[in-house]
Formats: structure tokens, sequence, C-alpha cells
């Protein structure tokens, strides 16, 4: 059996900690071989791919990115589609195909195996927003990134007496935001399922302000406070009224200044929170998901990804992972909501 694996989307901390899990448990229990196909889809298209004999992978647990490359690229794109990715997997002698990546990813591999392709698939995440998986790798290292990051900011802020933001990745979810502002002990955490007027989080910070401390608030990129769809409109947002990746924490910072009048200044942290080496957690996680999926594939289950259920790898079917996005209930906010303001 040969086998192709393929990172695509954004990159993440522990998807080389995959492919090592892959190739290790397929040649040593089942003697398969591995060929890895470059950037994406795209090279799963134009079926351009490299051989990953077990010299290619060996230290790759600790290496952050993908020694593959990724890209966006879609497989229904251009040259792409079930019949020809089809006659692309027979010309090679590929019998699986294993997709690494998020939602988008992940859709486009339900489509092939609805399709009757031999397709299956590891979620991918720093967000930590899909479904039927407890945790994605990558999720803890942006987390620990982010707290080493904002302990630091807090040292600058407490000298100066400044309030302090911090702005994280999270698109559509807060997951981020949420642990890392626990973790680093924010005063507030602002996050997309969660609307905030900016004179409930000025309050917060005049509060901690007045007790002689130094604010720290942690805001997600796709937090919306109050009433701000119309501001970000005027600015000039994308299409569909989010902000842009690094646009909130200024406004946030701007808007906590002018309301309490107490200095304020903003760090994006951006793509530091998906660059590196993994966490050991993040490690362990992708190797047993790289292993688990060569175990699936042994069994001829198609159309599924594996994922982290409590403390077990499981087999679940894409649909059950593409329901929706896993955001942040409101009993995990109103948790964390108990360490903000006095
Ligand atoms: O992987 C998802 C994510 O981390 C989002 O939180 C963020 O908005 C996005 O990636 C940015 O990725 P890129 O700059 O690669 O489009």
């Amino acid at each position: 059996m040969k086998i192709g694996l393929l990172t695509s989307g954004g990159d993440c901390p522990g998807l080389n900690a995959v492919i090592r899990g892959a190739v290790l448990n397929g040649i040593k229990t089942y003697d398969y071989e591995f060929v890895g196909f470059r950037d994406g889809w795209r090279g799963v298209v134009e079926g351009d791919y490299m051989d990953l004999p077990r010299t290619k992978v060996r230290g790759l647990a600790r290496q952050g990115g993908t020694i593959l490359g990724t890209s966006r690229t879609n497989p229904f794109d251009g040259n792409g589609g079930p019949e020809n990715i089809e006659i692309m997997l027979e010309k090679n002698g590929i019998d699986a195909i294993v997709a690494i990546g998020g939602e988008g990813t992940l859709a486009g591999a339900k489509r092939l195996a609805d399709a009757g392709l031999p397709v299956v698939g590891v979620p991918k995440t720093i967000d930590n927003d899909l479904q039927a998986t407890d945790y994605t790798f990558g999720f803890d290292t942006a987390v620990s990134i982010a707290t080493d990051a904002m302990d630091r900011i807090r040292t600058t802020g407490e000298s100066h007496h400044r309030c302090m933001v911090a702005e994280v990745m999270g698109r559509h979810v807060g997951w981020i935001a949420l642990h890392s502002g626990m973790s680093a002990g924010a005063h507030a955490v602002l996050i997309p399922e969660q609307k905030v007027s900016m004179e409930q989080v000025s309050q917060w910070v005049k509060e901690v302000h007045d007790r002689g401390r130094s604010p720290l608030v942690v805001v997600a990129e796709g937090f919306i406070p109050e009433g701000f769809e119309e501001v970000m409109h005027d600015k000039g947002v994308e299409k569909d009224g989010r902000p842009r990746l690094g646009g909130i924490g200024e406004y946030v910072t701007h808007e906590i200044e002018r309301i309490t009048g107490i200095e304020t200044r903003n760090t994006t942290l951006g793509h530091i929170q998906r660059g590196g080496a993994p966490t050991g957690f993040d490690r362990v996680l992708a190797t047993r998901l790289g292993m688990g999926v060569v175990d699936m594939i042994h069994d001829k289950e198609w159309g599924k990804m594996v994922a982290l259920q409590g403390t077990d790898i499981k087999r679940v079917d894409f649909s059950e992972a593409l329901d929706g996005l896993k955001t942040v209930p409101q009993h995990r906010w109103e948790e964390a909501k108990v360490l903000f303001g006095r």
C-alpha cells in the first residue's frame, strides 16, 4: 500500500509530527510506503509529490511548520475533481490520501470521499474550532506562546502603569483568547462569541487600575464590540463584516484610552502564535493522530477522520466534524468572567 499525505490551509505546529507518526507506524507495523504531496491539494491536483522514506521524518516531531508546504488550493479547482484525482492516483500507484487540515480542507476531503475516493483526514487548527475532537494540535502551542507573550507584556505594562491589550488569533472563535487570557490572568477577555460594549470593557479596566494594578485585556481578532459593525464598515472591512487581522486590538486600545484616560498600548501577536516548535502535548497528540490515521486506512475506513475524545483517538465521519464550528460555550465565558475587573 502506498499512502499520500498532504497538509493544507494555514500551517500549525504539529503538522510534521503527524507526518512522522503516520510514516513510522505505516512502515513499522504494515510495511506501507509513503509520499507527500507538495503544497496541499495543489500537489494532489498536479501529481506533484516527494517520497517519504523513514530517513525523511527523522527528528520531525519537534519541527514547526510543514516539510510538505501548504496552500489554500481547492481540490475541485482547475484540473481537480474526483475523476482527475483518481487518474493521478492510479498513474502513480497511490492507494490512499490523508488530508491534514482544518474545516475547508476536510470539506474538500469529504466531497472526494463521497465521490468514492479513498480519502481520510486528520483535524488541524490552532483555533481549536473543529467539532468532534476535544482538542486540535497547535492549540496548546498557540496558548503557551500567547501566555508567554502576555507575561512579558505585563511586566512592561506594570512599569509604566499602563493598560495593555493583546490581540490573539481566532477569526471565528475565542478559544485561544479564553485559554491564554485565563492562563495569563487577564482582566478582560473579548471573544467573537460574546458581544461586550467598550463601556463595559473600560469599566473593568478602570476597576483594576483603581486598585493599583495594570490591566491586561485579551482580544480575539474576530471580536466585534456592541455597535461596532457600523464603524468597521466605515473603516473598510472584508465582505462578511469581520475586522481585518490586526484591526480590532488597535480599536479596543484606542477606545479604552479615550473612555478611561488611562494610557493604553496594543500588541498584535499574529503569526508568532503559529510558528516554531510544538509543545509536548501537541507533539504527542499529533503523533498519535498520525499513527491512528494509518490504522484507520489499514481497516479501509474511508470518509472519516481521527479525533481526540477524552484521552482516546477515535474515528469519526467527516460529516460529524463539519457540523458547524466548535464555539466557546456560554458557561466557559461566565467562568472566565469571574476573573475580570475588580
Ligand atoms: O488557522 C486559522 C488562523 O490561525 C486564524 O485564527 C487566523 O485568522 C488565520 O489563521 C490567519 O491565517 P493566514 O494569515 O494564513 O490567512
